[in-house]
C-alpha cells in the first residue's frame, strides 16, 4: 500500500518535472524560432508569421502552396511577398519585368534550387530538376545534348513523333466515337516518345507493364499535393516517423527507381559503347570518362536519378497539356471548327501534320499557345533558392531563401490578356498573323528553363494536330465537362469523358 502511494507521488513529481521542464523551454523555442525566423530590414513585407508552423495555416495549405491563394496579396503587399511555409522561408515573385531579373538579368543568384526535403528523401542531390552546382550543370548539359543529336539517329524525332500520332489516332478510331477517358492513352502515346529517348524503345499500349508503370506515376505525382507531404515538407523531422500518404508516396519513388534501375541492368547486358541507342547507352559510355568517380556526377545514382527525372518530366507535363487541349476543343466548338477549316486547307486529310506546317497555320499555333496559358500546369514554376545576398526592387533578399514565381499571375494578368479568365486564341493573332506574346512563359525563361521546350512544342503541335485532323471533340451526351482542376505536381483536368467522332 505504501509502496504504492509512493511509486504515484514519483510519478506525481516527475510528471510535473516534465512539465516545469516544458514551461522553461516554451520560451526558449519561442524565441529560437523567432530569431530565426526574425525577418531582416528591407525584407519584402507578406502576412504575419505565427511561431513554428508559419503562414502554414492561415490559407487553405495544399491550394495555397501549389497554386492560387485566394488572398488577393498582391493588392496587399505588392510584387514581392514573404509567406513561410513552416520551416521554409519562401518570397513569392510576381510580374514580367521582377521574374526577368531573376530568371536572366541577375540570374547567377538564382540558379540554386532549394532543398526540398520529401524530394532529398528519395534523389538526395542527384538528378537534374533538383539538383545545384557542379553535378546540375554536368546532368544538364548531358540531357541537353541528348536530346538535340537524338533526331541524328535512324529516324528523327519529328518522325517518330508521327508514328505515334498514328498509333493514337488508332486506339482512339476503335472507340467509335463513343465517350471514354483519354488520360491513359494521351500518357502512353507522349511518353512512348520520351521512353524512346532514354530508353530506346516504345512500348505498346496494351502491355501490362507499361500501363502499371503509367499508374504509378500517375500516383505519385498526385500524392504531391496530399496534405501529409506538404507537412512533412515543413516538418521533416516529426513526419518523418508518422504514418499516412507521404509514406505511401517515398515507396511509390522508390519502385520508380527500382524500375529504371532494372532497365539499366537489362542495357548492360547487351551494351555496345560504340553504337549508344539511347541516353541509358550514353551515360554508360560517359561513365566510362571518369575513372576517379569523386571528381564527376556520372555515377549510378545520377544514371539512375537524371533517367527518372527525364522520364517524368517529358510525360507528365505535356500529356497534362494535351488533354487540357482536347477539353477547350470539346467545349469551344466554334475555335475547334476554325482548326478544322485551316487543317482542310493547308495539310487535308490525308498526309501527316509536321512542324514544317506550323507557319502556314496561325490559328492553329495559336489555339496550342492559349491552351498552355489557360492550362497553366505549373503555376509556380519550380522553385529556386537565392544564393548570396541579393537586392530585387529595392527588397533585401537574404542568402538560402526558396524564390517562387508566380506564372499564374503573369498568364493572368488583365493589364497584359484581353481577357485574361477566358479561353481565346486571338490572344496570341494580330491581323491573321500569330504573334508571340512576352508574358507568355510556360517553360519559365533563363539558364534554368525548361531543357524540354523544344521536344514538348514538336509533341502538342503533332499530336494536337493529328488528333484534329481525324476527329470532332464532343462532350459525352447528358455529361457536362469542366475545366475543374485536380492538384498534383502539376495542375491535370479532374478525371473526364470525352467522344471522339471520326470526321470522315
Ligand atoms: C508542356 C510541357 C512542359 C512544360 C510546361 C514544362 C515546364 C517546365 C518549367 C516551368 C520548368 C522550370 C524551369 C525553371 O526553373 O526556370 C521545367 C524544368 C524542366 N523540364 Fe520541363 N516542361 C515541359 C516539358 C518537358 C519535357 C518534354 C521534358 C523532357 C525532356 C522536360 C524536362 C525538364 C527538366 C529536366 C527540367 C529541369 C531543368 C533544370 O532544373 O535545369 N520538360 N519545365
Ligand atoms: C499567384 O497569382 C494569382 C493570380 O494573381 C493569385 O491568385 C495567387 O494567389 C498567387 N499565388 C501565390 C502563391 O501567391
Amino acid at each position: 500500500m505504501l509502496a504504492t502511494l509512493s511509486s504515484l507521488v514519483d510519478k506525481i513529481r516527475s510528471a510535473i518535472q516534465l512539465w516545469t521542464l516544458l514551461l522553461t523551454l516554451l520560451p526558449l523555442l519561442l524565441l529560437a524560432d523567432y530569431l530565426k525566423h526574425k525577418r531582416p530590414k528591407n525584407y519584402p513585407p507578406g502576412p504575419r508569421r505565427l511561431p513554428f508552423v508559419g503562414n502554414l495555416f492561415q490559407f487553405d495549405l495544399v491550394v495555397s502552396y501549389l497554386h492560387l491563394g485566394i488572398q488577393p496579396f498582391v493588392k496587399k503587399y505588392g510584387n514581392l511577398i514573404s509567406l513561410d511555409f513552416g520551416n521554409i522561408s519562401s518570397v513569392i515573385i510576381t510580374g514580367l519585368p521582377l521574374i526577368k531579373e531573376v530568371c536572366t538579368d541577375m540570374e547567377q543568384n538564382f540558379l540554386k534550387r532549394p532543398r526540398i526535403p520529401s524530394r532529398e528523401h528519395v534523389f538526395k542531390d542527384n538528378g537534374i530538376v533538383f539538383s545545384s552546382g557542379q553535378t546540375w550543370k554536368e546532368q544538364r548539359r548531358f540531357a541537353l545534348t541528348i536530346l538535340k543529336n537524338f533526331g541524328l539517329g535512324k529516324k528523327s524525332l519529328e518522325q517518330r513523333i508521327q508514328e505515334e500520332a498514328q498509333h493514337l489516332v488508332k486506339v482512339i478510331e476503335e472507340e467509335k466515337g463513343q465517350p471514354f477517358d483519354p488520360h491513359f492513352r494521351i500518357n502512353n502515346a507522349v511518353s512512348n516518345i520520351i521512353c524512346s529517348i532514354t530508353f530506346g524503345e516504345r512500348f505498346e499500349y496494351e502491355d501490362s507493364q507499361f500501363q502499371e508503370l503509367m499508374k504509378l506515376i500517375d500516383a505519385t505525382l498526385c500524392s504531391a499535393a496530399s496534405v501529409t507531404l506538404v507537412l512533412y515538407n515543413a516538418f521533416p523531422s516529426i513526419f518523418k516517423y508518422l504514418p499516412g500518404p507521404h509514406q505511401t508516396d517515398f515507396r511509390n519513388w522508390e519502385k520508380l527507381k527500382m524500375i529504371v534501375g532494372s532497365i539499366i541492368d537489362s542495357h548492360r547486358k547487351d551494351w555496345n559503347p560504340d553504337e549508344p541507342r539511347d541516353f541509358i547507352d550514353a551515360f554508360l559510355k560517359e561513365m566510362t570518362k571518369y575513372p576517379d568517380k569523386t571528381t564527376t556526377s556520372f555515377n549510378e545514382e545520377n544514371l539512375i536519378c537524371s533517367t527518372l527525372d527525364l522520364f517524368l518530366a517529358g510525360t507528365e507535363t505535356t500529356s497534362t497539356t494535351l488533354r487540357w487541349a482536347l477539353l477547350y476543343m470539346a467545349l469551344y466548338p466554334e475555335v475547334q471548327e476554325k482548326v478544322h477549316t485551316e487543317i482542310d486547307g493547308v495539310i487535308g486529310q490525308w498526309r501527316q501534320p509536321s512542324t514544317d506546317d506550323r507557319d502556314s497555320m496561325p490559328y492553329t499555333n495559336a489555339v496550342v499557345h492559349e491552351v498552355q496559358r489557360m492550362g497553366n500546369i505549373i503555376p509556380l514554376s519550380i522553385p529556386r533558392e537565392v544564393t548570396a545576398d541579393t537586392t530585387l526592387a529595392g527588397f533585401h533578399l537574404p542568402k538560402g531563401k526558396m524564390i517562387l514565381i508566380n506564372l499564374t499571375a503573369l498568364h493572368r494578368d488583365p493589364k497584359e490578356w484581353a481577357t485574361p479568365d477566358t479561353f481565346n486564341p486571338e490572344h496570341f493573332l494580330e491581323n491573321g498573323h500569330f504573334k508571340m506574346r512576352e508574358s507568355f512563359l510556360p517553360f519559365s525563361m533563363g539558364k534554368r528553363a525548361c531543357p524540354g521546350e523544344h521536344l514538348a512544342r514538336t509533341e502538342l503541335f503533332i499530336f494536337f494536330t493529328t488528333l484534329l485532323q481525324k476527329f470532332t471533340f464532343k462532350p459525352p451526351v447528358n455529361e457536362k465537362l469542366s475545366l475543374k482542376i485536380r492538384m498534383g505536381l502539376s495542375l491535370t483536368p479532374v478525371s473526364h469523358r470525352i467522344c471522339a467522332v471520326p470526321r470522315l
